[in-house]
């Protein structure tokens, strides 16, 4: 048998015994098996299952999702962070009712042209749902291929990434694509683990040429992204009557389409109290009687960690005058929890029991 024939085999063996039974794993409808993919994009599976079962719960099919309100749909998302996920999720599923009937594509190439599906989730998508043989490299499959063949390259240079999706290629090439490509997946987060491989249960362990040079814990290599910048900003719970204000960040970039609380940016050498009124007077165009420090929330974002300082403040009268923010909302306390909101701001409004 040809070595990679040998290894597919293993490799299917293996899985067959060990695969976890997850909720997507349990449907062969494409779009199910889409939106987990792309759910599971940067964010472990333990947190995906919970926001999959009530997304799919909610937004059965690819017509309901196009028919959603956006508001209805982040606040599905809200917490799972990559909110571009979720609005580049909904204009798909608008192009595949108008384009393709309310059916997925079926091919790799048709569906990497719909918006938010690059070659990860197309790859996904095709093998899993259509039985295409098409390859995936996610973070997991990275480092199962960069131990097998040994690549001592880092495996976020150019050369590197051809080499992994060249060799991806070649496995997934076989019968059951889908099954080979999760069974890579699988054995990345189960047994060929970032620290502390567990090379004797490995199905692939006689194949692997980092374990026969003992270099399997060195591997891959990866270079170490730029350190994540520290930022601070200001967020008021500003109340009126008995209702806090809420407003909600235009679609696109970070957070969009996402409700927070009023506030903004701290400058340099500007104290918080003063980045708050600022902030208010230029988003709101709303002066402030009293700020009361309540605290900080910290927060980490990909690129960056967060410290916000949390005020309590009462707002002069005068309407609201928007600027930078594409809705504003009075709401109960309850009602304001119900909200969309992102993760920091949930932590910022947890401030409201202080109130
Ligand atoms: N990560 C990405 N896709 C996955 C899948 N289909 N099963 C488990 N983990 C995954």
């Amino acid at each position: 048998m040809k070595p990679t024939a040998a290894l597919r085999r293993a490799l299917l063996a293996w899985f067959r015994k060990n695969r976890r039974d997850l909720p997507w794993r349990r449907t062969r409808d494409p779009y199910a098996i889409w939106v987990a993919e792309t759910m599971l994009q940067q964010t472990r599976v333990q947190t995906v299952i919970p926001y999959y079962e009530r997304f799919m719960a909610r937004f059965p099919s690819v017509q309901v999702l196009a028919d959603a309100p956006t508001d209805e749909l982040m606040r599905h998302w809200a917490g799972l962070g990559y909110y571009s996920r979720a609005r580049n999720l909904q204009a798909a599923a608008c192009q595949v009712v108008t384009r393709h009937g309310g059916a997925l594509p079926n091919t790799a190439r048709e569906l990497r042209a719909l918006p938010g599906i690059g070659r990860y989730t197309a790859g996904a998508v095709a093998s899993i749902a259509f039985d295409r043989r098409e390859p995936v490299v996610d973070g997991n499959v990275a480092r199962v291929l960069a131990r097998l063949f040994a690549l001592r390259e880092d495996i976020r240079a150019p050369a590197a990434q051809k080499r992994l999706w060249s060799e991806a290629a070649r496995i997934a090439s076989g019968a059951q694509p889908g099954a080979l490509n999760e069974a890579l997946m699988e054995l990345g987060a189960t047994i060929c683990t970032p620290r502390a491989p567990r090379c004797s249960d490995c199905p692939l362990r006689r194949h692997c040429a980092a374990r026969a040079a003992g270099c399997q814990a060195e591997l891959p290599v990866k270079s170490r992204l730029a350190p994540r910048r520290r930022v601070e900003a200001v967020a008021a719970l500003l109340l009126r009557g008995g209702r806090v204000l809420a407003v909600r960040r235009p679609p696109g970039g970070l957070l969009g389409g996402l409700w927070e609380l009023p506030g903004g940016p701290r400058r340099r050498r500007e104290s918080p109290d003063a980045a708050l009124a600022r902030n208010l007077r230029e988003g709101l165009g709303l002066a402030i009687h009293s700020a009361e420090p309540l605290g900080a929330v910290r927060h980490e974002f990909t690129h960056r960690l967060l410290r916000l300082h949390m005020f309590r403040a009462q707002a002069a009268p005068g309407r609201v005058r928007r600027a930078g923010f594409d809705a504003h909302r009075w709401c109960a306390k309850r009602a304001a929890a119900e909200l969309p909101l992102s993760a920091v701001a949930r932590k910022a409004l947890a401030f409201l029991e202080l109130c």
